[in-house]
């Protein structure tokens, strides 16, 4: 099971601490890229990235809100992602970039936004590495959860199941100690959670509090 810090919630001014405090009992550090074109919101990007890496022992999770992937997700494997992970929204090709991703050496992420359908993608899991569902509408941290999205999250695990495939799904956006069970219980295995990590004074022990929950 992943446990994934959002540091869209983290104090920017110190990201190296907000990754620190963390450290201990997190699994992944979750990176939110937006560029508002994808979405109506703009965060951060590259140079935080290649800043943040060595800052840090967690693997890198780079979530690309942003259009045309092609242009940049390649920049963030080099840059010492772990998973890099884009919108099929955004996509023409996502196979192809997913090949190229890992030929870059890491792993590669396929996003559904909340308005998107699981089905047409199902036959394209194969060429990923991790599945990213929203449960929110992508773009800004502290939404509430959506419960009716992990619909999604249920097809695709069992697509993967009966195919045989070693897929992360990831759940992102309102997880928090009251909705990571239900996410856990549709087949989630990566959990992303901003608001509820980093707005309280112990964030570590958020991470610690949730795995314990999503533990069935
Ligand atoms: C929103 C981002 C999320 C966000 C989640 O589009 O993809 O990763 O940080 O924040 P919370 O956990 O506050 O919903
Ligand atoms: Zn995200």
């Amino acid at each position: 099971m992943i446990i994934a810090p959002s540091i869209l919630a983290a104090d920017f001014s110190r990201l190296a601490q907000e990754a620190q405090a963390v450290e201990q009992t997190a699994d992944w550090l979750h990176v939110d890229v937006m560029d508002n074109h994808f979405v109506p919101n703009l965060t951060i990007g590259l140079p935080v990235v290649t800043s943040l890496r060595p800052a840090t022992s967690l693997p890198l999770d780079c979530h690309l809100m942003i259009e045309n992937p092609d242009r940049w997700a390649l920049g963030y494997a080099e840059a010492g992602a772990y998973n890099v992970t884009f919108h099929a929204e955004a996509c023409e090709d996502p196979a192809a970039l997913a090949g190229q991703l890992r030929s870059a050496g890491s792993l590669a992420g396929l996003a559904i936004d909340r308005d998107t359908l699981i089905e047409p993608y199902l036959d394209l899991l194969p060429h990923f590495d991790t599945l990213l569902i929203m449960t929110i509408k992508a773009g800004f941290g502290g939404q509430e959860f959506m419960p009716e999205l992990l619909e999604k999250v249920r097809v695709a695990r069992a697509h993967a199941r009966s195919g045989h495939l070693n897929l992360r799904i990831e759940v992102d956006g309102g997880i928090d100690e009251a909705t990571i069970a239900a996410a856990a219980e549709a087949g989630a295995d990566a959990f992303v959670a901003g608001t509820a990590v980093y707005s309280a004074s112990d964030p570590g022990a958020v991470c610690r509090k949730l795995r314990s929950l999503a533990e069935l």
